[in-house]
């Protein structure tokens, strides 16, 4: 058969987008389909594995040009890259931002997740619903979605708008009228509600201009990567070590062990990855960490290079951040030009450089195997582990994954002495913390503290709960966390804390309920979000987030299977199926937040 046959060929436009990332078509195109030198299309093979990491980027390309992306330009694309077309559809459906059906050049990402649904989200909907049709409507003109969090819960109700050849813009506090007359303000980088100078991570944030090397250099940066090459590989590792950090990602993973395995692995290629992709509801200190400063992510990303041997990085941002993606690649150019990247960085003898890759609304692609998978341009589909990224990561070489905050804090270490990091916070927990505090409070916002401050003062700082209400209860670790009650606010918030309070800190996230809330809906927005947000590459996580989401909506109807207390039993069974059996994190953790509200007896009853 001719594939051929089945492809429209792309418009000017899009066409334009393809070959500006790709460059212009080494051979003919002939008016409608670009032929490959032997005057075949020649799909797969060597050409297409050198290439298809440019796959993400290509859908992107034309996306921001054309609003969408059509069967002819994915045809183009499927050509340039050498990658059948079956599987370029397969790596476009699987993201939420790529979009293959809607024909309108402007729609607008509602989010109607846990935070937002607080702050009038489904009035937005229902508003725009009226003025614009259904979700989902491919109409020209405006069309619009609702979407799992967007990373704006701190100032919630958000959106997310693409216009066709301006691309992405955040819009939070939104409201239907000034979305659908697309008027709205340029949005500030997050407040910081606490004195600067208290602060280690968050001190430069708003303080100085994010797209200056100039400005974040008068504020004592890159003074923390002379002295990483003052100390050399070794002793800078040993300092990581000494210092207790911890990943801040979620798996709180040692940052000493992991540089060092990546550092002894074998092989001349090795990468460093920025794990940028923060799309836990209630989770957002990446965005303003990258968006407010931006030089310290690259900055810790050189030092990653420095002491692992690696000299390629990735800075993978969700695509629901342009901001902070603009801001990391201005970044980017501005420190190759100042000689802190590229070749013999420094004057120090090594090279390093970094690319920023922009994720499309997948979840599962902040998860670092899906991670490695969505750069190559496959699905992010997580892989098994064994063997680990530190021997066989992106690209199957050895590859150091890390957290933004994690990097931001490896700055710390270095200003402060690892003796000092140390001796902040716990024996196991080390150091300051970012923990993203919204819902119900009367200054939600991004707040730093020492590992240990208990839950309880971490509200506090943030206003206590708002309108003078009591606490329901509070969401630890977002949705993949649990939910603790009001006599659980004197919890450390430590790893060790956490845990014993049957939580996880995660990414950060605290979300709080107050005692006027209906946790029904709550959580069956979280069992939707699992469901939407699993890759389905196994079977417990696939078929699992589906019946537990069933079984809510059943409970909520006062309509149980079989009697309340065997759907009960049934919602029990399907999460120790999904904890146990499940390839990776996402499906290990999608019933806990569902678990910890029915122990507590919250949202499982019939309404
Ligand atoms: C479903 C899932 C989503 C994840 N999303 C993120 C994310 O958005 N950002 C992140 O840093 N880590 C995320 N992680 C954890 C990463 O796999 C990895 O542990 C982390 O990036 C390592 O960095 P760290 O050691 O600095 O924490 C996720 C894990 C899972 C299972
Ligand atoms: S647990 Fe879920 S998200 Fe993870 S690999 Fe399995 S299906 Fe995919
Ligand atoms: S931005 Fe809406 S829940 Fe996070």
């Amino acid at each position: 058969m001719d594939l051929r046959a089945l492809l429209e060929g792309p418009t000017d436009v899009e066409r334009a987008a393809v070959d500006d990332l790709l460059g212009p078509p080494e051979s003919g195109w002939d008016g409608g389909h670009f032929t490959g030198l032997d005057g075949h299309i020649a799909y797969g093979g060597h050409a297409a594995r050198e290439r298809r990491n440019l796959l993400l980027p290509a859908l992107h390309a034309v996306q921001d040009a054309a609003g969408s992306v059509s069967k002819g330009a994915l045809g183009y694309i499927s050509e340039r890259l050498t990658v059948p077309p079956a599987e370029a559809y397969g790596v476009a459906t699987f993201y939420a931002l790529i979009n293959t059906m809607s024909r309108s050049p402007t729609l607008i990402h509602v989010c109607d997740d846990i935070v937002c649904a607080r702050y009038g989200a489904d009035e937005i909907k229902r508003s725009l619903e009226q003025e614009l049709g259904p979700p989902g409507a491919t109409g020209p003109g405006i069309g619009w979605a609702p979407s799992p969090c967007l990373g704006q819960c701190d100032r919630a109700p958000a959106a997310l708008i693409h216009t066709a050849g301006s691309g992405y813009r955040n819009v939070a506090p939104a409201d239907a009228r000034s979305l659908t007359g697309l008027a709205f303000d340029e949005l500030p980088t997050g407040l910081i509600h606490q004195d600067k100078e208290e602060l280690r991570l968050l001190r430069r944030i708003g303080e100085i201009d994010p797209e200056s090397l100039d400005s974040y250099r008068s504020s004592g940066g890159y003074d923390a990567l002379d002295k990483a090459i003052a100390m050399g590989r070794d002793a800078l590792i040993a300092a990581l070590d000494k210092s207790g950090l911890r990943g801040r990602g979620g798996a709180a993973f040692p940052i000493g062990i992991k540089w060092r395995g990546v550092a002894d692995a074998e092989g001349e290629i090795k990468y460093v990855i920025a794990n940028g992709d923060e799309s836990e509801p209630g989770t957002f200190k990446d965005r303003i960490l990258m968006e407010g400063d931006p030089f310290a992510v690259i900055e810790a990303m050189t030092i990653a290079g420095f002491a692992t041997g690696a000299t390629k990085g990735f800075a993978y941002v969700r695509g629901e951040y342009p901001v902070a993606e603009r801001r990391l690649a201005n970044a980017i150019d501005q420190a190759r030009v100042a000689g802190l990247l590229g070749h013999d960085v420094a004057g120090a003898g090594f090279d390093f450089d970094i690319e920023v890759r922009r994720g499309a609304g997948a979840y599962i692609c902040g998860e670092e195997t899906a991670l490695f998978a969505s750069i190559e341009g496959q699905r992010g589909e997580p892989r098994q582990k064994p063997p680990f990224p530190t021997e066989k990561g992106v690209f199957g070489k050895p590859t150091s994954v890390n957290n933004i905050e994690t990097l931001v804090a490896v700055l710390a270490v270095l200003e402060m002495g690892a003796a000092e990091f140390a001796a902040i916070g716990t024996e196991r927990s080390t150091g300051p913390k970012l923990f993203c505090i919204s819902g119900d409070v009367a200054r939600p916002g991004l707040y730093e503290v020492p590992f240990g401050t208990t839950l309880r003062q971490l509200m506090t700082l943030a206003g206590g709960v708002r309108a003078g209400a009591g606490v329901g209860a509070v969401l630890v670790g977002g949705a993949a966390g649990s939910f603790v009650d009001a006599g659980t606010l004197d919890m450390e918030l430590t790893f060790e804390g956490a845990a014993a309070a049957q939580t996880g800190l995660g990414s950060g996230a605290v979300i709080v309920f107050d005692d006027t809330t209906d946790f029904g809906p709550a959580l069956r927005r979280i069992a939707q979000f699992f469901r939407d947000e699993s890759c389905g590459q196994c079977v417990p996580c696939r078929i699992g987030t589906v019946r537990q989401e069933e079984s809510l909506a059943r409970l909520a109807a006062n309509n149980p299977l079989g009697g309340f207390a065997e759907e009960r039993q049934r919602l029990d069974d399907l999460a120790l199926v999904m904890t146990d059996a499940s390839i990776c994190g996402l499906g290990q953790t999608a019933a806990s937040a569902v678990q910890s509200a029915l122990r507590l007896g919250l949202g499982g009853g019939a309404r």
